[in-house]
């Protein structure tokens, strides 16, 4: 039996990758899965909340019972992010957000014929990062919680990440460990909170992580 401790909250999640246009054939993006999300939108609804996901394109499965707006671009799910976050409570930002858009080379297929001898240059325009969005436009009685994958220093840079996106609580993983991170049912974090929480999990089913989660946002 779930506990319905998060019974009348609404909760925004922010899941999997996002997908950037370069032509009508190709685009950037990365291997997220949306895993981690699925499973604190699954956790969130089962203990009660209104779940609202805004999904990356991958294939997770929800709970009927979760509301899910897919979209393909950050631009769109910063837009789509945007028009929810007045009406939330709790948001919740897992998606592996593309940082950098290709400047589109536009409605027809680029040909690799056509290319001139220096190849296939490709120039980026910077993407918002919309947990930061949501930081500064957090109310008091709103709650935030953020990722932080990291490759080292891994408590100084989510420490640093949590206060300059004005979070309540950041889930950090170091990349390339095994059974952590990407496409892994499985993580290793360190959960990091306002009130200077600092805590190292051992390495969990990715299920047992979001339920830890919620019970520490509970407890701060
Ligand atoms: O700064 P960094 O990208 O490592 O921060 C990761 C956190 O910020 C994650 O919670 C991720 O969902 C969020 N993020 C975002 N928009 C971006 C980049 C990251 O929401 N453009």
């Amino acid at each position: 039996i779930s506990p319905d401790d998060l019974s009348g909250q609404r909760v925004l999640v922010t899941l999997g990758p996002t997908r950037e246009r370069f032509d009508p054939v190709r685009f950037w993006s990365n291997p997220s899965t949306g895993r981690m999300g699925a499973a604190l939108a699954t956790a969130a609804w089962l203990r009660g909340a209104e779940v609202t996901v805004v999904a990356g394109p991958c294939s997770v499965a929800l709970p009927p019972g979760v509301r899910r707006v897919d979209v393909q671009t950050a631009l769109e799910m910063d837009s789509a992010c945007r028009d929810l976050w007045p009406s939330m409570d709790v948001g919740c930002c897992t998606a592996a957000v593309a940082d950098f858009r290709p400047i589109a080379f536009g409605d027809a297929k680029m040909k690799k014929d056509a290319l001139g001898a220096s190849g296939l240059v490709v120039s980026f325009d910077e993407n918002p990062d919309i947990l930061a969005g949501l930081g500064t436009l957090k109310r008091p009685d709103q709650r935030l919680i953020g990722f932080a994958a990291e490759s080292h220093d891994l408590a100084a840079n989510a420490q640093g990440k949590m206060q300059r996106k004005h979070l309540d609580m950041i889930v950090a993983n170091l990349v390339n460990v095994p059974g952590s991170g990407f496409a892994s049912g499985t993580n290793q974090v360190r959960v990091f909170d306002r009130c200077g929480g600092d805590e190292s999990w051992p390495q969990l089913d990715k299920t047992e992580v979001a339920w830890r989660i919620w019970d520490h946002l509970a407890a701060i």
